[in-house]
């Protein structure tokens, strides 16, 4: 007889609480589905802090004074540099090796390296110090495995610059411009943290058998690639360049919904009325589209995001502007997860944090499906 719990069927755990969090919430004000990063919505932070000032407020629990972000900014500048020996390795990864599997080795020989690699596992404040030293290192791996992969040397941190300015200055060895840090900032904001995606979940339970902050983060790496989660921001980029032409975006969306497919970068298993992150990423990639005087692919977005909306009522998410965004910034396709993934460390570390101080093994149950229990026949009566 199954007992009352076992019948409790959640199929993708859809609308199971795993977990109380003080990080993120979900239910915006009118409980209709928002953002807010403790406490503060999305829509305030975005535009109005930088990315470092986000990673303090998750690691921290609130927004930094001027002294404690001059701080922050100081440890994270000096933490910037990767071993030599990961270099070395990235230059070993056959150039065919997808970027989220060279990151996901990355953060494994990062923690190698990490000066507090042997403190206790559940030690707050050590924990804290690592997840800084990650969301400055990753940033770095990032920028350097994509040079090794184009055949180009590594470029080393530029202290003076802030961290959105400095990943596009050791990607293309030039300063960006102020609108180009500025936009790439906000993309790293969007996506530092959402509560308990797959690969934050995936984080938290890692952490939950008292593994490693290190562990939990190549866990949420190799959980963020797929292409329903973070994954979809480089399979967005194919939708817009398969349709290639504005005069064909039409046309297309409505054969491809008549082929019942899936389109990248539309639905969230949470937010059924729309993602606050896209629709304050979709007005700045009109204002840099605008800028470089190309709107092409804004033309292009339009119907196939009106159509979704009206025919599926699928609302973009996050994933669909930052793809043209990164697009518009010239970066290259495969390292759009990378860079969620590099932004999202804030808030994966956060959660693993969050789950060490108040730790319970995570572990569910199934229901079986499988053969009715039975005998072991001896190996001559099989078959
Ligand atoms: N395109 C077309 N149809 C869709 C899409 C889509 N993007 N998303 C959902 N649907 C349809 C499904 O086909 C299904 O239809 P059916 O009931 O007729 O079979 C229905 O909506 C429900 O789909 P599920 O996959 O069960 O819904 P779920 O809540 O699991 O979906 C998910 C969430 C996985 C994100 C889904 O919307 C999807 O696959 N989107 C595309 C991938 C994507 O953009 N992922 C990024 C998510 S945001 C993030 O991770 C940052």
């Amino acid at each position: 007889m199954s007992s009352a719990s076992e019948d409790k069927f959640f199929p993708g755990l859809e609308g199971v609480i795993s977990n109380e969090t003080a990080i993120a919430d979900m239910q915006g004000t009118q409980g209709q589905g928002g953002l807010a990063f403790r406490g503060y919505a999305i829509e305030d932070l975005a535009g109005s802090v930088s990315y470092e000032e986000t990673a303090f407020l998750l690691l921290h629990g609130d927004l930094p004074t001027a002294a404690q972000l001059d701080e922050f900014n100081g440890r994270l500048r000096a933490s910037r540099a990767i071993p030599g020996a990961l270099i070395d390795l990235l230059k070993t990864v056959p150039r065919s090796i997808h970027p989220m599997d060279t990151l996901r080795t990355a953060v494994s020989v990062l923690a190698h390296f990490d000066p507090e690699v042997t403190a206790p596992v559940q030690d707050h404040d050590a924990n804290v110090r690592k997840a800084e030293r990650l969301v400055a290192q990753m940033a770095t791996a990032v920028a350097a495995a994509a040079r090794i992969a184009r055949g180009q040397e590594p470029i080393a941190p530029k202290a003076e610059l802030g961290h959105a300015a400095n990943f596009l200055y050791m990607l293309n060895g030039t300063d960006p411009t102020g609108a180009q840090a500025e936009a790439f900032d906000l993309s790293l904001t969007l996506y530092a943290e959402h509560e308990l995606n797959a690969s934050t979940f995936a984080a938290r339970v890692t952490a939950s058998t008292l593994s490693d902050i290190h562990s939990a983060i190549v866990s949420a790496v190799g959980t963020l690639k797929g292409s329903l989660h973070g994954g979809a921001n480089e399979k967005s980029w194919e939708v817009l360049e398969q349709v290639g032409d504005p005069d064909r975006a039409e046309q297309w969306i409505q054969d491809a919904l008549a082929r019942k497919e899936r389109i990248m970068g539309f639905g969230h298993r949470v937010y059924k009325t729309g993602d606050p992150r896209a629709v304050i990423l979709k007005e700045h990639c009109r204002r840099v589209a605008a800028e470089i005087g190309d709107d092409r692919w804004e033309r292009i977005a339009e119907p196939i995001e009106r159509e979704m909306t009206r025919q599926k009522g699928l609302p973009p998410n996050v994933d669909w502007p930052s793809a043209r965004l990164y697009h518009y910034l010239g970066i290259e396709v495969p390292i759009y997860t990378p860079i969620f993934a590099m932004a999202r460390v804030a808030g994966w570390s956060a959660h693993v944090i969050e789950q060490l101080d108040h730790n319970r093994l995570m572990r569910p149950r199934a229901r079986y499906v499988g053969a009715p229990h039975r005998p072991v026949k001896p190996i001559a009566e099989r078959g």
